[in-house]
């Protein structure tokens, strides 16, 4: 690929501060993480900026559940974030937060402007509001009984069951998940953007050729765009009232901007931050109107709305540049279903690391990517086969073979000659393919470009078969001619891979001894060349650690370690007659709330099976009310009943873990049925 420098900023979506990453955000990263490599590869100037998105109502709530500030909160978050991103290899040059001084006046500046130009609308809209919590709830946060079906304990927004979308004033015996109590429908002043006014430039942006011609948008999200086009646009509210977690609009005591105006700002703000660190990056350079610098946004598809509809606008309203191309990718799925902390499948990226090379998981779901946007797919039975049958069976297992004979036999000292220079030509000439594949996106099929000359490589050796030519004294140059083709097209292959498996390319540059592994010098043999001890590149997958890491991941053994169960002496034990006379029953958990002055208390409702029971527990910190509901867990039913400030509690529900947010309910399969005894 010969053309001039060109200069590109690229962002990844900004996860939110509230939660860790998993494995599931890990296909964004990796994605963009690969395509800027190859950029950077290429000799291209890339800068990769991205943040942690630290506003917004969940924020907030979740914060006062731990008793802490949001600022403390999401400087905590952060740090995991960053941590994680790191040990996977993301090449971030900078990550910030939108909690910042930057963000903060990027978005009052683009506020300001589209102020300016009559684009912003301000309208009184009802909303829901709880009382006991004086505050207007988002729709997620109340739930009732579907207008249209009449199922139950459904979100203000939609219903789960029957799809229907509406508003929550129409939900039929409405209540906040927050206290559980009935909300009121108040009104109050919002700020709109009229994103009608930008239907026109919207249209033509989509239209627009883009970099050689190609369209800002895949083809998927371009009919969606035409759908939403041809619905009229509606007036987006980006403000919320306190309290809210976020920045105050100017000049508009107790308003705040709604979380999602900000956040995409915040690629601008990283940017920004990195610009006045960077004297080779020039800000406006990159954001003005008719900028040479190509902008690049990788999101998932759940989002793809936001970055195509709402961000062009703001940009275009502000005077700014509009995005070169919002570039988006599929869920990830894990053996074939949405991920699940039951089944252990839910994989935060921490407990991925404590078990398993990043470099497999980076190579995996390159296989797997394309440049639509298709979910896809984590088999763990195919992720340890092609890790273990491509990457160690066969691009590594061509350095290890290879080396050992020319360590062996032939101080280390690859042939001055090539001896198979068509195979090597070929290999070397297959770059221009790749280099496309990989610019569109098409990982998968570049993957496949490599592993095909792979297997011509090996090929090659086991037809030439060195193990035996190297018992025979006079062969020994020909055993070196043979390793010198292998070792240099292992170089190709690791060439060509380097976007991928940085780790594994570092490893093979300080074997190979040639500096740094580059696009444009793989035609060029290494020739006459020494080269250093083999030491492994890459191990086999272990199908065992996967199952530790399924195992850490399941419901109640994500986090932490359960504490080690304290030595009983047999003095202090009891003998079967005590043990049965606790009435340990099958409980269904029927209602739950929380309780009103008491922060780690919740008060629940359970079907002790003859009957129903009231019982306090203080799992507050660990579980949110609406989560227990239709939960089994085990109780201790002959418990005297306890008088306590909010009421009487009746029976105990058994739960384990040293406390606060660190406590797991008891489980109980589905077969098991209320009022069981427990044996
Ligand atoms: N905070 C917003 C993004 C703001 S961007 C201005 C957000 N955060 S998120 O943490 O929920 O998601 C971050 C990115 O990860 C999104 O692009 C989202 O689509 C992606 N993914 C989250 N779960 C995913 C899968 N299971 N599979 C693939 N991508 C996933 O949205
Ligand atoms: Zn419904």
């Amino acid at each position: 690929m010969s053309e001039s420098t060109r200069t590109l900023v690229v962002t990844s979506a900004l996860p939110y501060a509230n939660g860790p990453i998993h494995i599931g955000h890990m296909v964004e990263y990796i994605q963009t993480d690969i395509w800027v490599r190859f950029q950077r590869g290429l000799g291209h100037h890339c800068t990769y900026v991205c943040a942690d998105d630290g506003h917004g109502t969940p924020i907030m709530l979740k914060a006062e559940q731990e008793g802490m500030t949001p600022e403390a909160l999401i400087e905590k978050i952060g740090e995991e974030h960053r941590a994680d991103f790191r040990d996977f290899g993301i090449s971030f040059d900078h990550y910030h937060t939108t909690h910042s001084p930057e963000n903060r006046a990027c978005s009052e500046l683009i506020y300001r402007r589209l102020n300016e130009a009559g684009h912003i609308v301000r309208k009184d809209i009802d909303q829901a509001y709880d009382p006991i919590k004086a505050m207007f709830l988002p729709d997620r946060y109340v739930k009732g009984t579907c207008p249209h079906c009449g199922a139950p304990d459904q979100y203000g927004d939609n219903c789960e069951v029957c799809g229907a979308t509406y508003s929550p004033a129409d939900l039929a015996d409405a209540v906040s998940v927050l206290s559980g109590e009935a909300p009121e429908f108040r009104s109050s002043e919002h700020y709109f953007v009229r994103l009608a006014d930008f239907e026109p430039v919207l249209r033509q942006w989509l239209a627009s050729g883009g970099l050689n011609g190609a369209a800002p948008v895949q083809p998927e999200i371009a009919n969606k765009l035409g759908e939403w086009f041809d619905a009229g646009l509606q007036d987006w509210d980006i403000s919320r009232d306190a309290p809210y977690f976020g920045f105050e609009i100017p000049g508009v005591p107790g308003k705040y901007f709604y979380v999602w105006l900000d956040a995409p700002i915040g690629y601008m703000a990283s940017f920004r931050h990195l610009c006045e660190r960077r004297p080779d990056l020039d800000f406006d350079g990159a954001w003005r109107v008719g900028s040479e610098a190509e902008l690049y946004h990788f999101v998932g598809k759940d989002i793809a709305y936001f970055h195509t509809l709402f961000w062009p606008a703001l940009l275009h309203g502000a005077g700014f540049r509009m995005p070169t191309a919002v570039f988006v990718h599929g869920f990830l799925t894990v053996n074939g279903q949405k991920m699940s902390k039951r089944t252990g499948t839910f994989v935060r990226a921490r407990t991925y690391l404590d078990h398993l090379d990043p470099e497999y998981l980076r190579y995996y779901f390159a296989c797997k990517l394309s440049g639509g946007i298709d979910d896809l797919d984590l088999s763990f039975e195919d992720f340890c086969r092609r890790v273990n049958a491509d990457l160690v069976g066969k691009v590594v297992n061509i350095a290890a073979r290879c080396s050992s004979f020319i360590h062996r036999h032939l101080g280390g000292r690859l042939s001055a000659r090539l001896a198979a220079p068509d195979l090597h030509r070929e290999a070397a000439a297959a770059s221009d393919r790749i280099a496309a594949l990989y610019d569109a996106r098409e990982f998968g099929k570049a993957m496949r470009e490599v592993m095909a000359i792979a297997d011509r490589a090996n090929r090659y050796i086991d037809e030439r078969k060195p193990w035996v030519l190297a018992k025979d004294e006079t062969k020994r140059e020909e055993v070196r001619d043979v390793c010198t083709v292998g070792l240099n097209l292992f170089r190709v292959l690791m060439t060509f891979l380097k976007p991928v498996l940085p780790r594994t390319a570092e490893r093979a540059e300080s074997f190979l001894r040639s500096g740094g592994l580059a696009w444009d010098a793989v035609a060029t043999p290494l020739l006459d060349h020494d080269i250093a001890r083999f030491e492994p590149l890459l191990t086999r997958v272990e199908p065992k650690k996967i199952d530790a890491m399924v195992a850490d991941s399941m419901e109640s053994g994500e986090g932490s370690a359960p504490a080690p169960a304290p030595d009983v002496g047999t003095e202090e034990r009891i003998d079967i007659a005590e043990f049965a006379k606790v009435d340990l029953r099958i409980a269904k958990i029927i209602g739950a709330k929380l309780v009103e002055g008491a922060d780690k208390l919740l008060e629940i409702r359970v079907d002790i099976g003859d009957g129903e029971r009231t019982v306090f527990a203080g799992i507050r910190a660990a579980y949110a009310p609406e989560s227990l509901v239709g939960r089994q867990v085990v109780v201790v039913a002959n418990l005297a009943p306890r008088e306590m400030r909010f009421g009487v509690s009746d029976g105990m529900i058994l739960a384990a873990g040293p406390g606060g947010s660190d406590i797991w309910l008891l489980g109980v399969d589905e077969g098991a049925k209320p009022g069981m005894r427990v044996k």
